[in-house]
């Protein structure tokens, strides 16, 4: 009888000799949604457990996760008010930069990383300056703001910066302006195929950008694209990005191996907003178990390939992986 698979199955330590792929609390990046003023944490309805918070309450939060073993957090900033070029975005007091230099006073060792995009500053929830006769976003006047913002965040004290908005020629201009500044250390993970995905739905809710009209189809990628998937990354690499990144994660791994085969760069997923609602409203209905979907849906980005994973549940893996251990 040909029993050889069944071999290195029979019991749990054999099936740790054998295993492939592992996860590790190390690999987690935990996304902040941080809004203006003071004492404030607004649960958002379509992500239990996720909240808007003021800088205050982020430093609360900042604690818990360092005592949980995660120290590389992701932030967006809700501005109080919005305009058509995202100027909130714009100065040296922007929420985000605030943010930094308190975090990173407090906590020097959390690595801090922030999101660059516009879609939370400007009034029409696009994720740039509008082009009005084409009704879409005007790529090279949104190189010009994103090159600002970066500075902003570099002069704040930012460790990494995350441009999600998916201009053509972004790193080749942030990286620019980066060592153009002396930021030569300063490395750029590029949101570098992002698809024009209905996944993130919830997020939007979460950093209230939803876009007031259209949609992203003409900067975001169409999902239906593998090539063309490629040879975004392939390009922010050529530009100059630090690690690359597939986004969503779930219904995209076959991108993400596709990538993890033709770069030598790091390579993150980011599981989204949508994902995250999906188990939360499965488990809170009672239809599976939410502990076991979760761990099997991290080990397989990183089976797929992801070498780092931002997650909305990163707080809940640290726990479960910690339990594991004692
Ligand atoms: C901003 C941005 C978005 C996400 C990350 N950065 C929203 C979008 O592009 O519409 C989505 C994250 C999520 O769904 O969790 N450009
Ligand atoms: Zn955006």
């Amino acid at each position: 009888m040909f029993k050889r698979f069944r071999r290195l199955r029979v019991n749990q330590a054999v099936r740790e000799l054998s295993e492939e792929t592992r996860v590790d609390v190390r690999d987690f990046i935990y996304p902040l949604f941080i809004k203006e003023g003071k004492n404030a944490k607004k649960e958002i309805a379509s992500m239990p457990g996720i909240f808007q918070m003021s800088i205050d309450n982020v430093l609360i939060e900042c604690r818990e996760l360092k005592e949980l073993g995660l120290n590389k957090i992701l932030l967006f900033g809700i501005p109080e008010v919005k305009d058509s070029i995202g100027s909130g975005a714009l100065c040296e007091h922007s929420i985000i930069a605030e943010a930094i230099r308190e975090i990173k006073k407090i906590y020097p060792d959390m690595y801090v990383i922030t999101d660059l995009c516009f879609c939370e500053y400007t009034d029409h929830g696009h994720c740039g300056i509008l082009d009005l006769e084409h009704n879409s976003v005007d790529n090279d006047a949104t190189l010009e703001i994103i090159a600002r913002q970066a500075l902003i965040h570099a002069k704040a004290g930012v460790d990494m910066i995350a441009p999600s908005g998916m201009m053509d020629g972004a790193i080749k201009t942030i990286r620019e302006a980066l060592d153009s500044e002396g930021f030569v250390n300063l490395p750029i993970m590029s949101y570098s195929t992002k698809f024009a995905s209905a996944y993130y739905g919830p997020f939007r809710d979460a950093a209230e950008s939803a876009p007031s009209f259209g949609d992203r189809k003409s900067y975001q990628m169409n999902p239906a694209n593998r090539r063309e998937a490629l040879a975004e990354s392939l390009e922010d690499e050529a530009q100059g990005a630090d690690i690359l990144m597939v986004k969503p994660a779930l219904a995209y791994l076959d991108i993400v191996r596709e990538i993890r085969d033709s770069s030598l760069l790091p390579l993150c997923v980011y599981n989204v907003s949508g994902e995250y609602s999906m188990l939360k409203f499965a488990a809170n209905a009672g239809v599976i178990d939410y502990d076991k979907v979760l761990m099997e849906t991290m080990l397989c980005f990183k089976r797929a390939g992801a070498d780092m994973i931002i997650s909305y549940h990163a707080k809940e893996i640290a726990q479960l992986l910690g339990k594991n251990k004692g």
